[in-house]
C-alpha cells in the first residue's frame, strides 16, 4: 500500500492501449467502497470513450495545461460528476460552515480511482483546470449535477519523477499549533 501511495504517478503520456472491460469493472468496484458523507455516495461517473468527445473535452483545457494532450489520446476519460445537494445538508438545509462537501467526497472517490488504477498497472491524471461548463455540454450533464474534474486514464509511456513533497515536520502540528 505505501508503495502505491508513494510511486503513483500523475501520468500525461499513454501507450496506444486499450484497456479491458473488466479491469474497469474492478476499478469501478473498488470506487464503490470510497467513504462519502454519511455515506451518501453522491458520485457519478461518466465514462468517455468516443475519439470525437474526448478531442471536444481537451480543446476546453487552456493551452497552458499539461494534460492538454493526454485528454486527447488516453484510452479512457472519467467525467467526475456529483450532486452539490447531498452531502453536508440535512433535509436541504446546510448543516456546517462549508457548502460544498460534496467536492470532498469526489476528491476522495478520485483518490480511490487513482491508487486503484495505479494498482492495475494503469496511470492516471486528475485534471480540474478546463471549461466546466462547456465540459458538462459535452458529456450532457443533467441539472442538478456538476461535472466537476476529469480523470484521464491508461497505460502509462513515461516515468516522470515525484515532484517535491513538504516535509512531514511542516505540515504535522503535535497536539496543537505552536504560537505565533
Ligand atoms: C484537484 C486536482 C486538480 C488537478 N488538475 C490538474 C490539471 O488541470 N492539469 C494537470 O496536468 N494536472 C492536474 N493535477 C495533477 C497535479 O498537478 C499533480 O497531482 C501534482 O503535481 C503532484 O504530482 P503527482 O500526482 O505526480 O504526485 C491536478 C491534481 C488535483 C488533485
Amino acid at each position: 500500500m505505501d508503495d502505491i501511495i508513494k510511486k503513483r504517478r500523475s501520468i500525461r503520456r499513454f501507450q496506444d492501449r486499450p484497456i479491458a472491460a473488466e479491469t474497469l469493472a474492478d476499478l469501478f468496484e473498488a470506487a464503490r467502497y470510497s467513504p462519502s458523507w454519511g455515506n451518501l455516495q453522491c458520485w457519478e461517473l461518466v465514462v468517455v470513450r468516443v475519439a470525437e468527445d474526448k478531442k471536444k473535452l481537451a480543446s476546453l483545457l487552456s493551452e497552458k495545461n499539461p494534460a492538454g494532450k493526454c485528454t486527447e489520446t488516453a484510452p479512457i476519460l472519467l467525467g467526475i460528476c456529483g450532486d452539490p445537494q447531498k452531502s453536508g445538508y440535512y433535509k436541504g438545509v446546510q448543516v456546517t460552515r462549508y457548502q460544498h462537501w460534496f467536492l470532498y467526497d469526489l476528491g476522495i472517490i478520485s483518490q480511490t480511482l487513482c491508487l486503484k488504477a495505479w494498482e492495475q498497472g494503469l496511470g492516471s491524471v486528475i485534471i480540474g483546470s478546463f471549461d466546466h461548463k462547456a465540459a458538462e455540454e459535452v458529456l450532457q450533464v443533467p441539472s442538478g449535477l456538476e461535472l466537476v474534474a476529469i480523470i484521464a486514464l491508461g497505460y502509462p509511456d513515461h516515468d516522470p519523477p515525484a515532484p517535491k513533497r513538504r516535509e512531514v515536520e511542516e505540515f504535522v502540528h503535535y497536539d496543537r499549533f505552536p504560537m505565533p
